[in-house]
């Protein structure tokens, strides 16, 4: 098992030294282990988000990303005309996610360096919450639901894209080689480091994935809750709504 996978009261800080590490080298990594792809993944998340929220007022929608790396999906959101709060625990991520914020965005989006599980906002701030690869990370995935449901307004989106479990047996198969076998290659290349990317096995199968989720947010009381899986359920984008 990766040094960077350890349940329990220690998973937080080694999870933020693992993003530390490997800061420099993430949007080269995701570029190269998912061939590009992830880009047109995030730009799908980013149009269902445009699809749900309609401009009732004269304000722009409120959008919270967590996890939010090195900015990819707030910025994509800043963009489509949300005001955007980008909170993330690791301090070279978010150093990367400013340097890359244009001018024109620079009024449209606050970075936040924190843990998300320690947001004390007050409820029904958002119009929108999105988390990309970030809920399979978080200690505790109930208490990051609740806080999620918390902050939304009546009738606000969530909308999580995450690695999944393949249903299919061959896909599973070959999904976990690929995971085990190459991915952790690309970490010991880029980053020295391939205990940084064999992480993310280790935390998938710690991961209620796709249906488990769903489960999870139904029982939060979410509504509308449904999912689509991606290249065969590899990975997935799951949307739900608070109730008006
Ligand atoms: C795999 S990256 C995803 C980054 C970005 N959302 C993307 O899709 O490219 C996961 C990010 O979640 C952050 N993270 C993990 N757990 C966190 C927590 N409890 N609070 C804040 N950030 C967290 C890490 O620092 C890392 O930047």
């Amino acid at each position: 098992m990766s040094d960077y996978y350890v349940p329990g009261k220690e998973r937080a800080s080694k999870v933020r030294q693992l993003f530390q590490r490997i800061a420099g080298r993430y949007d080269l990594i995701n570029d190269i282990q998912s061939l590009g792809l992830h880009r047109l993944w995030k730009r799908k998340l980013v149009h269902q988000a445009s699809l749900h929220t309609s401009a009732e007022t004269l304000r722009p929608p409120l959008a919270l990303d967590l996890c939010c790396g090195t900015g990819d999906i707030a910025l994509a959101l800043a963009r489509h005309g949300f005001q955007v709060h980008g909170v993330d625990f690791s301090e070279k991520m978010l150093e990367i996610a400013r340097e890359r914020t244009p001018s024109e965005l620079v009024q449209r989006v606050r970075w936040s360096c924190q843990d998300v599980l320690a947001l004390s906002e007050p409820n029904g701030t958002y119009d929108l919450i999105t988390c990309a690869y970030g809920l399979r990370n978080i200690a505790d995935i109930p208490a990051a639901v609740a806080l999620i449901h918390r902050l939304l307004k009546p009738g606000g989106q969530l909308l999580i894209l995450e690695f999944g479990k393949p249903e299919n047996p061959i896909l599973k198969t070959l999904f976990r080689l690929y995971l085990k076998m190459v991915v952790p290659l690309f970490g010991l290349i880029f980053c020295r480091d391939a205990g940084a990317y064999s992480y993310i096995l280790d935390s998938l199968d710690h991961y209620p994935a796709q249906r488990g989720i769903d489960e999870l947010l139904r029982h939060q009381g979410f509504i509308q809750t449904s999912w689509q899986n991606i290249i065969g359920g590899t990975m997935s984008l799951s949307t739900a709504f608070k109730k008006r």
